[in-house]
């Protein structure tokens, strides 16, 4: 067979082909088998340079005519491939807007985070503002500063997680107090709630890891009255009008007066239960009047100004709001707990 008669030939196999193909796979397929670099039209042109030269144009032309028509017809088919699935695909899209939604599962707030905002915005309402501190804190903020000198019992290594001499994870949120005093004139109006950490065994009511809310205030005029006011009207706005509170004399090295603040049992209402351990109380808070030489290491005169300052656990504000007897639930992550809040 010569050149022409096999060039109508093959365009002639590859058009049938074409035209009953039935995917778009098949088209493809064939475009490889006639088209492509090893195809049979290419095998063709290659055997051009054997021809005459009155011939090649001949030859060339028809060759590429049968080329472009073939390429055509792929295109076409390919087209009507696409619309034809696009079209399936709408068909069986198509939306029952009346069906049911499905239900996604959304996360929600840490129970300890709700209690933190709630106590935040009770004192930014009476123009506390929030500042932080560093968690890996100087002893001199933690202990020195505050009152507790190298011989005090509360730096027992027992309890507090050292790092170095002098550099230790703080125990308590009050090393805050005297960073803001530092630096800080009075009048001073600040909460510092975060994370404080205790060499403890973990129970229902200890863990190595928890968090606390640091209050002082400093002006002039102020008194152990102005503290009892605050901490009481924080209690009301916290658990309610009906929340009774009650303060017991205390020590703490940083406060003179100190004093403890305890909220009535949730769990028994005052009568005395295994929750309160038969004391009708819970312990809400520590508390005083800021000692007069406390302010004065920091530059400030007690002379001129007092202040009271307090601090309380989150998790035990928590326990007691929503009825939590275990503190490892918070930090367990467990979802059937969590779910809850
Ligand atoms: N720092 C105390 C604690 O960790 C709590 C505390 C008591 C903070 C009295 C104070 C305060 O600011 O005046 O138990």
């Amino acid at each position: 067979m010569d050149l022409k008669s096999s060039l109508h030939e093959i365009h002639k196999l590859a058009r049938e082909a074409l035209e009953s193909a039935a995917d778009m796979k098949i088209v493809e397929e064939l475009r490889v088998k006639y088209l492509g670099k090893k195809g049979k039209l290419t095998a063709i042109l290659k055997q051009m340079g054997k021809l005459s030269p009155e011939e090649r144009p001949v030859i060339g032309a028809l060759a590429n005519d049968i080329r472009e028509k073939l390429e055509a017809l792929i295109e076409k088919r390919q087209s009507g491939f696409k619309l034809g699935a696009r079209a399936g695909r709408l068909e069986s899209e198509t939306i029952d807007v009346t069906m049911p939604g499905k239900q996604q599962t959304i996360g929600g707030r840490h129970p300890l985070s709700i209690v933190l905002e709630e106590a935040k915005e009770i004192f930014l309402g009476m123009g506390f503002t929030s500042v932080s501190g560093p968690e890996v804190e100087y002893d001199y903020y933690c202990f020195t500063a505050l009152n507790m000198p190298k011989t005090h019992p509360a730096r027992d290594t027992q309890d507090t997680f050292y790092i170095s001499d002098d550099i230790l994870l703080r125990t308590q949120t009050s090393s805050v107090q005297i960073r803001t005093m530092e630096h800080t004139k009075p009048p001073i109006r600040i909460i510092s709630p975060g994370r404080v950490y205790r060499s403890d065994q973990v129970d229902a009511t200890h863990s190595p890891l928890f968090n606390q809310i640091e209050g002082l205030v400093v002006d002039k005029g102020v008194t152990m009255a102005s503290l009892k006011g605050t901490l009481a009207a924080f209690a009301r706005m916290l658990y309610g009008e009906g929340a009774q509170v009650r303060f017991r004399p205390h020590h703490f090295p940083y406060t003179e007066p100190s004093a403890e603040m305890d909220t009535l049992c949730y769990a028994c209402e005052g009568i005395g239960c295994r929750l309160c351990k038969g004391e009708g109380w819970i312990e809400l808070q520590g508390c005083g009047m800021v000692h007069p030489a406390v302010l004065e290491i920091c530059g400030i005169d007690p002379n001129e100004y007092t202040g009271f300052a307090f601090g309380m656990g989150l998790e035990r504000i928590a326990m007691r709001r929503y009825g939590i007897d275990d503190m490892r639930l918070f930090y367990e992550n467990d979802l059937r707990f969590l779910e809850q809040f």
